[in-house]
């Protein structure tokens, strides 16, 4: 029998752009509450509309990237690792993703403190291993620790380009040796190391890859992404895929996508340990 897949979102009752920690982010421009909030149930329909069971995490007054449950940390099966944020402001966070998953019965366990580590943004299993970004948010030691801990293969790939600043922004498994990706946020090394390691690649280009079309989320065979991503569309429509669109650029004016508003609680779909 297939699983029901499961995923965490908060609802963006308090999203804004309240302060700027990556490009996208403009504090002068701003973003509309009432956008952002049709636009994220929108996302929601959609995954209720693919059978997905989607949890919610209550949204908190002075919390405006909250929305992003990509970022609260890595879960293995029963245990959820959680983030150490980079930034101060969602460091702050972090105590409301913790006693959520404590309340739902996950062990929550924690870095050690000198190592920043910002979850599912920057680790993704594909196949048997852990893809695992760094240098611009998460270091590189917090995800060989965890490789340690877990007994998998880390493969760790430098994110060069600050507007591509978590690995979800610009690499998504699909599947065990597939996965779609912008190859220009990687540098030499990381390209290849991903080259090798998946045989099965559909780039995205640079307009589209600014569009998030790499921040999406996988429920089984179907492929959510941000519109206007035509070509990544008929790419995954080639390899089987069926696609769905969402208008999420309330939530690119903060750097995320439908990626990072979701956490799936069950294993991505492409993490073979499921
Ligand atoms: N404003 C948020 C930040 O800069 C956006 C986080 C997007 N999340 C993601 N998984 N890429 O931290």
């Amino acid at each position: 029998m297939q699983r029901q897949p499961r995923i965490l979102m908060c609802p963006p009752d308090y999203y804004g752009i309240e302060y700027e920690i990556n490009p996208w982010m403009n504090r002068a421009r701003g973003s509309s509450r009432e956008r952002a909030r049709q636009q994220w149930q929108q996302l929601r329909d959609t995954l209720v509309d693919l059978g997905v069971v989607v949890e919610l995490l209550q949204p908190q007054e002075g919390l405006p990237d909250l929305v992003f449950t990509a970022n609260a940390g890595l879960i293995h099966g029963n245990r959820f690792f959680s983030s150490h944020f980079r930034h101060e402001e969602r460091a702050r966070e972090s105590p409301h993703f913790d006693s959520w998953f404590a309340e739902r019965g996950f062990s929550v366990e924690h870095l050690p403190e000198e190592m920043y580590f910002e979850g599912a943004g920057d680790a993704l299993f594909c196949g048997p291993a852990l893809f695992a970004g760094y240098r611009i948010r998460s270091d590189i030691q917090g995800h060989q620790y965890l490789g340690g801990l877990l007994r998998v293969q880390v493969l760790p790939l430098e994110l060069i380009n600050a507007y591509f600043y978590h690995l979800d922004t610009c690499f998504c498994p699909l599947a065990p040796g597939e996965a779609l990706w912008y190859p220009e946020a990687f540098d030499a090394y990381g390209r290849r190391v991903i080259e090798n390691h998946i045989p099965r690649l559909i780039a995205a280009n640079e307009a589209e890859a600014r569009c998030f079309g790499c921040n999406a989320v996988v429920v089984g065979k179907t492929v959510v992404l941000n519109a206007g991503c035509t070509n990544l569309a008929s790419d995954l429509e080639s390899m089987g895929y069926t696609t769905r669109s969402v208008e999420l650029d309330e939530f690119i004016k903060s750097g995320g996508s439908a990626k990072c508003l979701t956490l799936r609680l069950d294993g991505e779909e492409a993490a073979q340990w499921t």
